[in-house]
Order: structure tokens, then C-alpha cells, then sequence
């Protein structure tokens, strides 16, 4: 669903005008669309309702705790890759039976705080966190639920960046250790294997390398099987892309159709961990323009947001639309909307034709996912607020930090 629409000449997050909360919270701000939130859980939720699965929303793409409260009250679990996100979801409400772990670095303080909450499952991405596990776990007196996150070797076909499933990329044990690796958990006496997990990468537009390694994981389990080794879920981890541009969104039906149809026989609990596509198009970035600088070579456009809000044209050269709040009548000119960091990289877009006046509110779209959550206070900038709408309440679920809290934990030498 698109939450953002023009009503009467002015944008909306569903009832309530941006304007609005830019009078209230002031800006830089992101505002988040409970209904788009929704609607995009039961995208995955539906289809699924049927077979035994679980979805795992990514915590790492926007882990504001009031999002992660819609959730959790509709159901879904969580993928998480830190104490601080196992914590986070906890203090949301997340059921621990509903978590799983992921990413390369696990400490064994994290290990044994997950441990004790009774998590789904860790995903375990080398031989080496499984002797750790099987430690940690031991000390405790417990045993430690695993998958293997499996590095398939397919091309996502997507920024380099963020591909994740190729032999060269950090992630995962490779495809061809895989039985080797299982069948020294499964030697391990303080590990239950349970099952079996992979993540190509993320913003895939065409579904078919998520068919690709999902027979390629479905090969493995019939040769673990072989070995005496079962398995009582599947994980095909996240990575389904959204429409930042033109792009066409593959729709969540076309991507679960495979699975569905392949895992019918199995009897395999189907686990997902999706972040951008429950999040992406729910949330923009909403910032005023401090002053239009027109000049020979280009026309600037300066903003109160910048790179430390929304890192990913930067660090991506990623492509966010940016629309006016109130669309002026008039000459459009071309605008790099840049914001007021020391630094050439910090621009929201470039190049956009818009017609516009000091003063004038922006909004940044598709900024829900990897925007906050990768925000920081470069240049001792209060990180932005944030505002979640539902119909036509909006309420603060995180308020600006003040600049003295941003250098609060320092000291100054006697
Ligand atoms: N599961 C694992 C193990 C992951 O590493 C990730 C994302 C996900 C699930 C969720 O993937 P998604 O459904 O959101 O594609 N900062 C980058 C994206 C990094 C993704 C990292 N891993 C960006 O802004 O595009």
C-alpha cells in the first residue's frame, strides 16, 4: 500500500499532513506509516498462514522500538544480530521462541544472554562459533539450538555491498564444507542442530536466485538426511527488494510461490527474516529547505537533514525519490538537495527537478529501512526524531536527542 499520497495539494502520511508533524516535531524527522507496516507483514503473513512458518522481521533495518511493537502484536518474530537488538525486541514484547540469531561475530556474552532467554535459534556462520557455542552453552548447563548459515554461491545480482551469498563474500560456511561442518555439530554435545539458513544479499529485484539456492539448501538437507542428520526448518533468510525508482517490485506472492511449492512435501517450518521490504516503503525522511543556492554549474538546494540521517546515498550511491510537501506550481530547475555536512558526499539526491522556496518541507521517501538505523552524530548532530502515524494520530516514538546528551558520556582531563 503507498501511505504517502497528495490530499488537497499537501502530502500525507496516511490521514495526517507531513506538515503538520514538521510543526509539531520539528525536522529533520522520519515519519512511519503504521498501516503500510501492517500491510506489509501480512504480505509474508498470508500466503503463509497455511504451512508452519515464521516470519523473522530483521531487526537491523529499523529496530525503533514502537515499530518493532506493531511486530510483535501481529506475530512475527525477529532476526537479530546483536545483544542490543536481542534486547531491544525483548523490551518490545518479542516472544524468544520467535528469535533467531545471525551474523559472523557472535561474543560469548551474547551467546549466553540469548541462551537464557530461550531464543528459536542461532544461526551459526563458522566451525570455529560452534566450538564456542557448544562452550558457552555447556557452562550454562544448556544446549544450543543451530542452523548453519550456508553461502549457496549465487549471484544476487545485486550492489556489491550488500551480496552476501558469493564464495568471496564473508559470510556463511561454503556450500561444498556444509555436510562436514553439520556432522561436527553434530558431535558437539551441548548443540541441537535444528535446522538450516542462508541470506544471498539484499535488494533483489528478480526472485530467481532465491529459487536458485533454495534448491541448492534443499539438496544439502536430503544429504544430510542421508547421514542421519534432520532438520526441522528451513531459513532463506531476507533481501526481497522495493521500488526506490522504477524499479518492478517482484511481489511477495512470486517470491514465497517456489518454496511453497517445493517444501509441501517436506515438512520443513519455513523461516524468513525480510527487513527492507516490511519497512522501506513505510517511512520517509522528512526535512525543510535552509537555502536555495542556484549557480552557474549546478542549483543547490540545502536541507536541515544530511548524510548522518540517511547514510545510504552516500555510502551507496543509493537512489531515494524526494518529493515536495506542498508541490509549487512553476518552473521546475534541477536541484542537488544537499544537506550541511563538510563534506561533498553529502547529498540526498541529486540532479531532481522541483520547483521550490526556502522554507519548504521535503520529504525523502522509501527511507524506512537502513535510514535511522544507520544514522549518527557526525558533525555532533542530534539524530532525528521520529513519528509514527496511524490514521490520523501521530505520536513521537522517538524523540530529537539534545546536543548535550550527544558528548554526556565524555570527560574532560583534570
Ligand atoms: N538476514 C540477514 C542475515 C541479513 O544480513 C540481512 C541484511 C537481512 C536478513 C535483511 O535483509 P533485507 O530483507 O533487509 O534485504 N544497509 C544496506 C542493507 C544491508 C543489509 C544487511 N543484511 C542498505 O541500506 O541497503
Amino acid at each position: 500500500m503507498n501511505a504517502f499520497s497528495l490530499q488537497n495539494g499537501q502530502m500525507h502520511c496516511e490521514a495526517v499532513p507531513l506538515s503538520a508533524i514538521a510543526e509539531r516535531f520539528g525536522t529533520p524527522c522520519y515519519v512511519y506509516s503504521r498501516a503500510a507496516l501492517e500491510s506489509a507483514l501480512d504480505e509474508y503473513q498470508q500466503p503463509l498462514a497455511e504451512v508452519d512458518a515464521l516470519v523473522c522481521y530483521a531487526v537491523k533495518a529499523n529496530s525503533n522500538l514502537a515499530l518493532l511493537k506493531v511486530f510483535a502484536q501481529r506475530g512475527a518474530g525477529f532476526d537479530i544480530v546483536s545483544l542490543g537488538e536481542l534486547k531491544r525486541a525483548l523490551a518490545a514484547g518479542a516472544d524468544p521462541q520467535k528469535i533467531v540469531f545471525s551474523g559472523v561475530g557472535k561474543s560469548a556474552a551474547e551467546m549466553a544472554f540469548a541462551l537464557s532467554t530461550g531464543i528459536l535459534c542461532f544461526n551459526v556462520e563458522s566451525a570455529p562459533e560452534l566450538e564456542r557455542l557448544n562452550e558457552v552453552a555447556g557452562s550454562l548447563g544448556k544446549r544450543a539450538p543451530i542452523s548453519l548459515r550456508v553461502n549457496p554461491d549465487v549471484d544476487a545480482k545485486t550492489h556489491p555491498y550488500i551480496s552476501t551469498g558469493l564464495k568471496e563474500n564473508k559470510f556463511g560456511v561454503a556450500y561444498e564444507d556444509a555436510v562436514s561442518v553439520y556432522t561436527q555439530a553434530s558431535r558437539l554435545a551441548n548443540l541441537e542442530i535444528v535446522g538450516i539458513d542462508c541470506h544471498i544479499g539484499s535488494q533483489l529485484l528478480d526472485p530467481a536466485p532465491f529459487a536458485e539456492a533454495l534448491t541448492k539448501l534443499l539438496q544439502l538437507i536430503d544429504q544430510l538426511a542421508a547421514k542421519g542428520i534432520t532438520l526441522r526448518h528451513i531459513d532463506l533468510g531476507g533481501g526481497l527488494g522495493i521500488r526506490y525508482k522504477d524499479e518492478t517490485e517482484p511481489t511477495v506472492k512470486s517470491y514465497l510461490q517456489p518454496l511453497l511449492a517445493s517444501l509441501k512435501e517436506r515438512g520443513l517450518k519455513i523461516v524468513l527474516e525480510p527487513g527492507r521490504r516490511l519497512v522501506g516503503n513505510a517511512g520517509v525522511l522528512l526535512t525543510r529547505i535552509e537555502f536555495l543556492k542556484p549557480g552557474a554549474v549546478k542549483n543547490f538546494a540545502i536541507v536541515d537533514a544530511a548524510m548522518n540521517d540517511l547514510a545510504r546515498p552516500a555510502l551507496y550511491d543509493a537512489w531515494h525519490d524526494i518529493l515536495a510537501v506542498a508541490p509549487r506550481s512553476g518552473a521546475a530547475l534541477h536541484w542537488d538537495v544537499v544537506g550541511p555536512i563538510c563534506e561533498s558526499g553529502d547529498f540526498l539526491g541529486r540532479d531532481r527537478a522541483l520547483a521550490l522556496a526556502p522554507g519548504d518541507l521535503l520529504a525523502v521517501m522509501s527511507a524506512g529501512a537502513y535510514g535511522m538505523a544507520m544514522s549518527s552524530n557526525y558533525n555532533t548532530r542530534p539524530r532525528a526524531a521520529e513519528v509514527m502515524v496511524d490514521g490520523t494520530q501521530m505520536q513521537l516514538v522517538r524523540r530529537r536527542e539534545t546536543i548535550e546528551e550527544l558528548y554526556a558520556l565524555e570527560s574532560l582531563l583534570p
